[in-house]
């Protein structure tokens, strides 16, 4: 019963920010992401993580915007907060051809950190959340200071509380982890301060999205590649490097 309550809300939530236009396409690009999830897990419900038995930490709660006292205007582009699926985040970051230990990783919307988390544990060399919502940011601070010293690299683990299209990525080379944060209108600008940022350097530059809801406007965007889409994640690549795949 509660899951057909949150599904309405869900439903609720799509039709009102993205109109009669997008609807159908979200609908349809949602059931097709659950009903993979469901034949995975056999459940809908996002299964508990490793990161939530050290003690003192919780990322598993679903929290809803309306819960945190945003309104209308930031839902716009807003999405709540799930945790993600710790199997499909290991999959997809252990299918980068890459040493993850030379690269920063960057969560744009990261929620209570269990992307930032699992990050630290897959040996990234500097992890950084950009969280928009105070009580998220809030429970990823107590998380991370939970895990400080019980779980590997914790302490590299960095934390903005601030809205994504704000952030300068970092001049390294850098993940960025996008866990179906925003709409359109957030991921244009996002895009936008990316491309920009790249074009002061020449360092690499992945961007991985998992449940991509905007596939579409990367796929149209001529500063990255997409290099892959499988279990529920796109991965793209900074194209201009002339690196051969
Ligand atoms: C689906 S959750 C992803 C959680 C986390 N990345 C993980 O994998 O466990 C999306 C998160 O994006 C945050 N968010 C939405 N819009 C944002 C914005 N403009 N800037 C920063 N965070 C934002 C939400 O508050 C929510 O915590």
């Amino acid at each position: 019963m509660n899951r057909l309550r949150a599904l309405a809300r869900r439903l609720r939530n799509i039709w009102s920010r993205h109109g009669w236009r997008m609807f159908g396409p979200l609908v349809l690009h949602n059931v097709q992401y659950y009903t993979r999830h469901w034949l995975r897990h056999g459940s809908l419900a996002t299964p508990r993580s490793s990161v939530d038995r050290i003690p003192g930490v919780e990322t598993q709660r679903a929290v809803y915007l309306s819960e945190l006292g945003f309104s209308g205007d930031v839902g716009d582009s807003a999405e709540p907060y799930m945790p993600i699926d710790e199997a499909q985040f290991r999959w997809v970051m252990e299918a980068l051809p890459i040493r993850l230990a030379d690269y920063a990783f960057v969560d744009l919307g990261s929620g209570k950190g269990r992307a930032l988390l699992l990050a630290a544990q897959m040996g990234f060399k500097t992890i950084i959340g950009v969280e928009f919502s105070q009580e998220l940011h809030l429970a990823a601070t107590k998380n991370v200071s939970a895990a400080l010293g019980k779980w590997p690299n914790a302490e590299r683990i960095k934390l903005v509380c601030g809205d994504a299209a704000q952030f300068s990525p970092p001049p390294l080379p850098v993940v960025c982890y996008l866990y179906n944060p925003f709409g359109a209108s957030i991921m244009r600008e996002v895009i936008d301060a990316w491309t920009h940022a790249m074009s002061a350097h020449s360092l690499d530059v992945w961007i991985v999205y998992s449940n991509p809801t905007q596939l579409e406007l990367f796929k149209s965007e001529l500063s990255f590649e997409h290099v892959f889409t499988k279990k529920g994640s796109a991965v793209f690549r900074r194209a201009d490097l002339g690196v051969s795949r």
